[in-house]
């Protein structure tokens, strides 16, 4: 899918107000696709409309589900038909056990999972009765197999992978494509607060390159940088128990 089409193509990025859904409405602003972006934060989304004609703001939080509708509603009155969303939105929270804390759960799956689905919600309908568009969903490698200190993140990224591959199947019959996008670690303000180390870490603007290139050639799984992509997807075919140990041990920090 690329803009360099009579029309411009329309492109809905959530999570557009830092990091990585911010560089990506750079990089596909300037790759000729109008851009509608989303975040709560409404003084960065303008920051970043002010920095091309063709990104426009539209504030929403994606917990809220008929808000979700109704800003569809409001971007394709404004922009036209929503040919693709790149539904990013999302936190990260690690957990810190033996404190078990639920409500980090909950946050993360309502954001993660939960919002993702507000944002599906009058996506799927619209794009079917059109019989064409691509939803690309932001999972992360971490939804490959269980990690350390990601029980609440990694659930909701692994079932993004499930609720994503699961929608591919059932929508390819009614023109609508999907895309999984795993992401390894990028450097933003979601990962600024690690204090361990991030291997083979890369920019934000590389991430929005790597996601754009995929986009543009309709790949369905858009996972980056390849090295820490393939090696992850590797020892997840381990046994699962030497998966975890392996896994755990090298990762320890005790
Ligand atoms: N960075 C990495 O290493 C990495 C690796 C794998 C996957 N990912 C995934 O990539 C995506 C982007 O992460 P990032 O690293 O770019 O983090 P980030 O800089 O913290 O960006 C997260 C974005 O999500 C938005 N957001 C959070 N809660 C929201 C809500 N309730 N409603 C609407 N927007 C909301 C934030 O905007 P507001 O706060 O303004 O709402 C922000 O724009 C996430 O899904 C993350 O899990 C990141």
């Amino acid at each position: 899918m690329t803009a360099q089409t009579a029309k411009p193509l329309c492109v809905w990025i959530t999570g557009a107000s830092s990091g990585i859904g911010a560089a990506l409405s750079t990089e596909l602003a300037a790759r000729g696709f109008v851009v509608a972006a989303t975040a709560r934060n409404e003084k960065a989304l303008a920051e970043l409309a002010d920095t091309a004609a063709n990104i426009h703001a539209f504030a929403g939080d994606i917990t809220d589900r008929s808000g979700m509708a109704a800003l569809v509603d409001t971007i394709e009155r404004d922009l036209g038909p929503i040919d693709m969303a790149v539904l990013n939105a999302g936190i990260y929270l690690p957990t810190n056990f033996p404190e078990f804390d639920a409500d980090l759960f909950d946050r993360s799956f309502a954001v993660n999972l939960g919002g993702t689905v507000n944002c599906l919600a009058p996506l799927v309908p619209l794009m079917s009765g059109r019989g064409r568009g691509r939803i690309a969903i932001v999972s992360s490698v971490a939804g490959y197999g269980g990690l350390p200190t990601s029980a609440a993140y990694g659930a909701t990224k692994a079932a993004l992978f499930n609720l994503g591959e699961s929608l591919a199947m059932d929508l390819a019959a009614h023109g609508v494509k999907v895309s999984m996008i795993a992401p390894g670690f990028v450097r933003t303000p979601a990962t600024d607060v690690n204090t361990f180390p991030m291997p083979f870490i890369i920019s934000a603007d590389d991430a929005a390159r790597r996601i754009a290139n995929g986009l543009e050639k309709g790949q369905a799984h858009i996972a980056f940088p390849k090295r820490f992509s393939y090696l992850l997807r590797l020892i997840n075919l381990l046994p699962r128990g030497l998966y975890t140990r392996l896994v755990g041990g090298a990762t320890s920090r005790n």
